[in-house]
């Protein structure tokens, strides 16, 4: 078995998707699962000229992979079967090539009811937390007791030890480092691990995994209740302009920052990152600032050039990455 597994390293909205759709499109997968998250992800895709917005459903399937929706996720049906049916209509054949895992848990209509309510964390209001309490409360419902979900049932041990060929998965990451239920600013995160760590809860060993692609932003976003933006300089509005920053899910705007090199250096250690993507590098070159935060004090550069040699340089004496790519908005990786 070989997993190479995609990570945000931020606040979420780091392009990982643009990363997925990259690896599936010229990696030999078997396999792409979601190991963390539910329809709080946003997942904004181009294909065949036509917009779709998943929230659940991996990568995977643009591509013709098997894509598993494993037991580390929440699901909320409703939204499941919205995005198979729009699936459907672009062309492609869902139905045979999305699998969700007996033992993930479900969001049911009482936790998107509450969760409707919250203020103090700003949420996406999907249900993710309430969903995530009823599983660690053990009162919460498997997705194999749900009736309509029963022909996409399966029970991934099964389904990756029991292969005849070589399995070979793509981990898709949602969220974030910054809001990782444990290593997050708390109480300001979301509900499940954003983690490599949590990807091997997928019934992988750990000797299985290969590359860990780690993908941050040239900058900061994060949506949600705390104050993240600094008021006092404008330059942010300016990010959020050029870098078109708001929610997939919820059409928020998303509150900017510099990056913070102190938070990217631990989310790559924790991470175990081998493989470091630094998207969105264009938009600070329409806004003509560069800086970072190193210690908490602020790092200004002349030219994004100089910016990227910093990171590069830094980066690289972390003792697991192996290469650094920085890619525009636009850009293939
Ligand atoms: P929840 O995951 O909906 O409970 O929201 C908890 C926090 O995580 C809030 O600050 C959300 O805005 C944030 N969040 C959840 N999912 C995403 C995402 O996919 N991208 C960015 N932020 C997210
Ligand atoms: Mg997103």
């Amino acid at each position: 078995m070989i997993a190479d597994v995609v990570v945000d390293l931020q606040y979420g909205d780091c392009g990982k998707g643009k990363v997925t759709h990259a690896l599936c499109k010229d990696g030999d997968y078997t396999h792409v699962i979601r190991y963390n998250g539910g329809c709080n992800a946003g997942h904004t895709i181009y294909h065949n000229g036509r917009k779709v917005v998943t929230h659940h459903i991996p990568a995977g399937v643009f591509f013709g992979v098997k894509s598993i929706i494993g037991p580390g996720c929440v699901i909320e049906p409703d939204q499941f079967f919205s995005e198979i049916k729009q699936l459907e209509e672009i062309g492609i054949n869902a139905r045979d090539l999305v699998f969700v895992a007996k033992n993930t848990h479900v969001i049911t209509k009482e936790h998107l009811r509450e969760d409707q309510a919250d203020s103090a964390i700003g949420t996406t209001k999907r249900g993710n937390g309430p969903a995530y309490r009823a599983k660690y409360g053990r009162t919460g419902q498997r997705a194999e007791e749900v009736a309509a979900l029963k022909d996409f049932i399966i029970d991934i041990y099964e389904e990756l030890h029991s292969n005849e060929e070589e399995v070979k998965i793509l981990f898709e990451g949602a969220q974030g480092f910054g809001l990782d239920i444990d290593w997050g600013d708390y109480p300001y995160v979301t509900s499940s691990h954003c983690t490599t760590a949590s990807a091997l809860l997928n019934s992988v060993p750990p000797q299985a995994v290969r590359n860990i692609f780690g993908v941050a932003k040239m900058y900061e976003t994060y949506v949600g209740a705390k104050a993240f933006q600094p008021d006092e300089d404008t330059i942010f509005d300016a990010i959020r302009d050029a870098g078109e920053e708001f929610g997939a899910t919820t059409g928020r705007p998303r509150q900017c920052n510099w990056m913070s090199w102190d938070l990217l250096k631990k989310a790559i250690n924790i991470n175990g990152v081998t493989e470091l993507i630094v998207n969105k590098v264009d938009v600070l070159e329409k806004v003509g600032r560069w800086e970072l935060l190193y210690e908490d004090e602020p790092v200004r550069f002349a030219t994004g050039a100089a910016m990227k040699d910093w990171l590069m340089i830094f980066s690289k004496m972390l003792p697991t990455i192996n290469n650094v790519t920085f890619s525009g908005k636009k850009d293939g990786i």
